[in-house]
Parts: structure tokens; sequence; C-alpha cells
């Protein structure tokens, strides 16, 4: 989406070691994110991708400390102060002025008994406080027709639930923008548009980080909208960082087994007819579990001994990571017999 980051630059979102975890009424817990570690540098997007389960949303909720009933640890530091150290007080005044979030759930981020041009106001005005009541209406409504809402003039004076859900969705993104934030988190920001509004709002995201040299997280399965508007993508799998690439050498040479099935899932318009989709067989590990080994050693058709033993994060050229064993050893490795896969687990 924007030119590629001065890596000499500081980073404006530095994640370390984030580690969220949800213990369960009748014992054990959930570990739904475990120990990633992101960068984020002005102006740039980057996309994480993975299949659903695998802690995508859990890590962004963290981040925004948006997480109910979690144990969260590790470092967060966003414009350089760690917002995991922060009371509730400066946590919502940062909420409010310079971390914009989009959620899958739209309704969750509205507040019913406030019409929506109120909302989008108030969102304005606690950024920039010299924002006048006589730029109000205007502003709201430019904005809801930047993200593509009809008759703006009318809907302004809505209430939530008299809008359609794609309606509220595109509500909950002009609130986002009108705060002009630094970093924008989006969670499957544009799963229930159709695709012309889908190019609309990607657009006015686009714009808006022209202006203010906004970073985007895009949290998304749509591999298509990665390769589209990202910069670097990380793909998750069971809690992880599986792979962190720019995104063409991701998608030109993917290095983790798990990445390169889910690139052959998606459609692609020189294969039509009847070739059936790629599907990757089996399911992620139920995270509630503790694994020993590589997590995605039960589906991986390139398995090998080794793999019992967790694989981590390796450089594999610059600016390129990935967590598997592929590669590492000079010697042929034998192929791992899956039936052996229930010694590798243990609740
Ligand atoms: N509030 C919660 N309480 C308990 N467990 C949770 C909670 N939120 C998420 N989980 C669990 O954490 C794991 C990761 O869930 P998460 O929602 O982060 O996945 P995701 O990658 O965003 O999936 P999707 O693509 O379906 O949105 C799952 O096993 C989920 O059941
Ligand atoms: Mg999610």
């Amino acid at each position: 989406m924007s030119s590629k980051p001065e890596q000499e630059r500081e980073p404006l979102l530095d994640v370390q070691q984030l580690f969220v975890e949800f213990p369960r009424a009748g014992g054990g817990s959930v570990q739904a994110v475990r120990g990633i570690n992101l960068t984020l540098y002005p102006g740039e997007t980057v996309g994480i991708v993975g299949e659903s389960g695998c802690g995508k949303s859990s890590a962004a909720k963290a981040i925004l400390r948006l997480q109910e009933n979690a144990l969260i640890k590790g470092t967060v530091f966003f414009e350089g102060r760690d917002l995991l150290a922060l009371s509730e007080r400066e946590m919502n005044c940062v909420r409010g002025s310079k971390l914009g979030m989009i959620f899958q759930d739209p309704l969750t981020s509205l507040t019913p008994t406030m019409k929506i041009g109120e909302q989008i106001v108030e969102a304005r005005r606690r950024h920039d406080p010299t924002f006048t009541r006589k730029q109000a209406e205007p502003y709201a409504i430019e904005l809801l027709r930047k993200v593509g809402v009809p008759d703006p003039e009318v809907r302004l004076h809505h209430y939530p639930h008299m809008l359609s859900g794609g309606q509220r969705q595109r509500v909950m993104i002009a609130l986002a923008l009108s705060c002009r934030p630094k970093l924008l988190i989006a969670d499957e920001p544009t799963t229930s548009l159709d695709v012309t509004i889908q190019a609309q709002i990607l657009h006015t995201l686009k714009q808006m980080q022209r202006e203010v040299e906004a970073a985007v997280l895009l949290i998304t399965h749509d591999l298509g909208l990665v390769a589209q508007v990202c910069d670097r993508v990380l793909v998750m799998y069971a809690g992880l960082v599986v792979e962190s690439a720019d995104v063409e050498t991701l998608f030109s040479s993917p290095g983790h087994p798990y990445t390169r099935r889910l690139l052959r899932s998606l459609p692609r318009l020189d294969q039509r007819g009847d070739t059936p989709l790629a599907t990757i067989e089996g399911a992620p590990p139920d995270l509630s579990l503790r694994h020993l080994g590589c997590p995605f050693l039960p589906r991986c058709p390139e398995a090998m001994r080794i793999c019992k033993e967790e694989p981590h994060l390796r450089d594999l050229a610059s600016d390129h990571k990935i967590a598997c064993h592929l590669g590492t050893s000079p010697s042929i490795q034998p192929p791992l017999v899956h039936q052996e896969e229930e010694l590798l687990c243990r609740s």
C-alpha cells in the first residue's frame, strides 16, 4: 500500500514475545498466541494470514488490550511506550487518538444509542479538539460517502440498528478513519462487503495512509487482498508465526510447507475448468493441548524425523524467515511415519 519502509527508521509498533492464554473454567488453558514477534514501520501495511483459530484475532486484541479473560505476556511498544504497561486511562487515550480498529463484528464496536453521525464526529473531536460543530456535518457526510454508505445525508441521523450489516461495517470503517490513526488494526475489514465497495474502501484506506503515514495491520483470510495491499506478510499457524517475508517473496518463493499449501488453495485464472482447488488435509491442532515438535507435522507431507523437535524461526534469506527444518540438514532425513504422531502429543 505504501513505499517500502526505510529500515533505519524506528518501528511504530514493536511486539516481542507476545503470549495470549485463555484459562478454562474446568482447568487447563487455550494457548492462542505462543510468543510472536511483529514490527510495523510508519506507512507500512503488514498482513497476518492463517487458517481459522490460529490466533490472529487474539494477537490483534491483545495489542489493543481488548482481550478479556486472557493472560497476556510480552511487550507491545507503540511509539516507544509499552502498551501492556499503561494504565487503563492512558490506554483509552491511545486507543481513541492514535490506534484505529476495525473488527469482524461491527455491532459490538458501535454505540447502539447514538446516531452514526454523532459517533463519527465524536471520534474525530477526541483526536482534534479544534474541530468545530460547523465542520461536523459536512465532514461526517463526506466520510460516509467515501466508504460507500448510500444517502449519507439521511444515514447520518440513523442509529446502528437501522442499517444493514454491510452498511454497519462501512460505518465502522468510517469511525476508525475519523480519528486519523497512526496505526489501524483491521481484522477481516471487508469480509461482508461486495467487491466494488471493497475496492472503494481500499482506495480510502490508501488515501488515509498517504495523508497521515499510517501503518496498517491487516488480518484476513483473503490472500488476493494481501497480494494487492500488503508490503509484508506473517503466516500464523497454531499460535505461532511460521513464515514472514515481503509480499513478493512470499507469493513467489514461499518457504514453509504450510504457506505453500495455503497458496495452492488460491483460485487461479490460468487454471480454470475442472481442476479442483487444493485443500490442506486434516485440521490445525487443538490449542488446549501441549504439542511437541512442529505443530504442522501431522499434516505435513514433507515431515522428517527432526520435525519432532520444535523448529524456531530462522533466516532463509534477508527479511525472509521460516520456522521449519526443511533444508537445515545436509543428510537426507528419513520421512516420518505419521502413525508415530501420538507419541508427539501429550495433554
Ligand atoms: N475469549 C476467548 N476465550 C476463550 N478462548 C478463546 C477466546 N478467543 C479466542 N479463543 C480461542 O483462541 C484460539 C484462537 O482464536 P482466534 O479468534 O484468535 O483465531 P483467528 O485466527 O482469529 O480465527 P478466525 O480466522 O476464525 O477469526 C481459538 O482456539 C479460540 O477458540
Ligand atoms: Mg479472527
